[in-house]
């Protein structure tokens, strides 16, 4: 019989094979372009040189990220195969391999790192042991100097900039469902997530013998420029996108 982390990994790949167009028009949406796309680029730097595993690659938008910052290969990989078959169709002819796999499976085989990349995609693990153990195959896969970057959802009440989450229990560890529009209302997508806290996050990490960076979310100067900075104050207080970088 599955266990409850096995099934809700296979629900979280259902949905997200079931919702591969949607996630692509939202992951395109105003609020990532003016603050986590710039925000990304600025933290993982000039990649020139660099094999980057992008886990959670969805239709691939994070890992045309890091090509487009000078990565000389990068490896995509997520357990919804209409995602990774969008992707390939996408970036056929680029320097990304994409491939159908669970990150919580041993990923020794796809060879070692200078940059692991996880972008809104680690909060599906159902368990402290199951973020532990993808934690883990991180380690496992990154060079002596290699890091490793995730942007992760805060375990908030958080209703602003087109993201409504609600918890019917407001217990760390459970489900919520995310809805996220653009700032004028029109809805993309609908989702369940799970909710660990930034202390989960940074426990589990020290546990495993990284050191912890918790890095600034920023606004483009586009972003200021369309919006006025006091739209943005908010946002910045208490960012949706907590991002971490672990060494
Ligand atoms: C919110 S999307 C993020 C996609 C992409 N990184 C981006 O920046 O747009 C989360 C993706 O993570 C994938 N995912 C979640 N848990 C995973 C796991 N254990 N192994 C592989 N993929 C996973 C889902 O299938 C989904 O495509």
């Amino acid at each position: 019989m599955p266990n409850r982390q096995d099934s809700m990994f296979a629900d979280t790949a259902a949905m997200y094979d079931a919702k591969a167009n949607e996630y692509a028009e939202a992951a395109r949406r105003e609020l990532r372009e003016l603050t986590l796309q710039p925000a990304l680029i600025k933290h993982l730097g000039n990649l020139s040189g660099k094999r980057v595993l992008d886990i959670g690659c969805a239709t691939g938008n994070s890992s045309r990220l890091a090509l487009s910052c000078g990565a000389q290969e990068v490896v995509g990989i997520d357990f919804s195969e209409k995602e990774i078959v969008t992707a390939r169709e996408i970036d056929k002819g680029r320097s990304i391999k994409y491939f159908v796999r669970n990150a919580a499976d041993d990923l020794s085989d796809l060879g070692k790192f200078d940059f692991v990349t996880a972008i809104l995609s680690v909060h599906y693990c159902t368990e402290r042991a199951m973020l532990e153990k993808m934690f883990r195959n991180v380690q496992k896969v990154r060079k002596p100097n290699g890091k490793f970057l995730a942007v992760v959802v805060p375990f908030s009440s958080y209703d602003g900039y087109g993201v409504k989450i609600s918890s019917p229990t407001g217990q760390e560890g459970e489900p919520s469902n995310v809805s996220l529009s653009d700032f004028q209302g029109k809805k993309f997508l609908d989702f369940d997530d799970i909710y660990w806290s930034e202390k989960t996050y940074q426990e589990v990490l020290k546990k495993i013998g990284f050191s912890v960076e918790w890095l600034p979310c920023i606004v483009s100067g586009e972003g200021i420029q369309k919006y006025g900075e006091g739209f943005w104050q908010k946002f910045l207080d208490d960012p949706i996108y907590k991002i971490f970088l672990a060494k």
